[in-house]
């Protein structure tokens, strides 16, 4: 494990095969094996359900954004951000593609009592990817992901402990879940030079925020003279509104309202980036863009 941050991808992070070698023979100094998978050109997604190990239930799909700076540049990081949209879509989704998802994780939730004998219980938070050949599994996380928690979590209109408690007593079909229909937006606020080389221990300060806004802190330090930053994602800001113009709108107000050695990328959730992966997905579906 490198901490979400290993993955190397072929034409993006490295060119020729050589390339991959020696990536690999640099990660074989400090961790035991590396994984080599299929690369697919596509749209990624997260699908995070909530299984008792029979029923398994989707919430709003998101997107994640990975890269440290706007348009998608640099380093791979935890996540900056990420966006979902009040018709539990996203832009580039059909229906069929979130229903294939969730059918995915349906069948894995199977064949893991089938192998174990045992129902899996908790949180199966799919990572997907949408390709011209449909909807292909990426990995799966046993937790909620991290921004993408404060996109789903915050429109659940049902009492959460008691969706915890079906799934311990396996009576999740029991529930009749409730998820807002809302647009969201999450920004991370985090340290300058962050991923690769942050700066430590900054003070950080936080101004008047938009009443509309949450703010989740994260890896930040409370110390008697005020707030500090440690070396990873700081703050993470969200927005919440009818749609995804007015929940940008709402965060991007507020991720700036923190001031000190900090960014945040200004473009999760805006009508261009948005537009970008749009045009992306019609290049892939239309074999405008062929494996490398
Ligand atoms: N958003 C990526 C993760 O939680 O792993």
């Amino acid at each position: 494990m490198t901490g979400g941050k290993g993955v190397k991808v072929q034409g993006d992070h490295f060119q020729t095969k050589k390339d991959a070698l020696e990536y690999c023979e640099d990660v074989l100094q400090t961790h035991p094996s590396v994984v080599v998978e299929e690369k697919f050109e596509g749209e990624e997604f997260s699908l995070q359900c909530l299984t008792d190990g029979k029923t398994v239930i989707g919430t709003p799909p998101v997107q994640d954004h990975k890269r440290a700076f706007v348009n998608d540049f640099g380093a791979n990081t935890g996540g900056m951000g990420s966006y979902s949209c009040e018709n539990h879509l996203l832009p580039f989704l059909e229906k069929k593609d979130v229903e294939d998802g969730l059918e995915i994780t349906k069948k894995v939730a199977e064949a893991l009592y089938k192998e174990t004998g045992e129902y899996y219980k908790g949180i199966m938070y799919a990572g997907l990817i949408k390709t011209k050949d449909g909807v292909k599994l990426l990995e799966y996380n046993a937790r909620f992901g991290d921004p993408e928690a404060m996109n789903v979590l915050p429109l659940l209109k049902n009492d959460f402990v008691e969706v915890c408690q079906s799934i311990i007593n396996q009576q999740l079909h029991k529930i009749k879940f409730k998820f807002e229909n809302k647009a969201t937006v999450c920004k991370y606020v985090v340290p300058e030079g962050y991923p690769d080389n942050p700066v430590k221990n900054e003070k950080i300060s936080i101004g008047k925020i938009p009443k509309q806004a949450r703010l989740y802190y994260a890896s930040v330090d409370s110390r008697e003279d005020g707030l500090y930053m440690t070396s990873s994602r700081g703050v993470a800001c969200l927005g919440i509104a009818e749609d995804l113009e007015k929940a940008e709108k709402i965060v991007e107000e507020a991720a700036k309202s923190v001031k000190g050695k900090v960014f945040h990328r200004e473009d999760i959730g805006t009508r261009k980036l948005i537009e970008k992966r749009i045009r992306h997905m019609k290049d892939i579906l239309s074999h405008k863009i062929r494996k490398l």
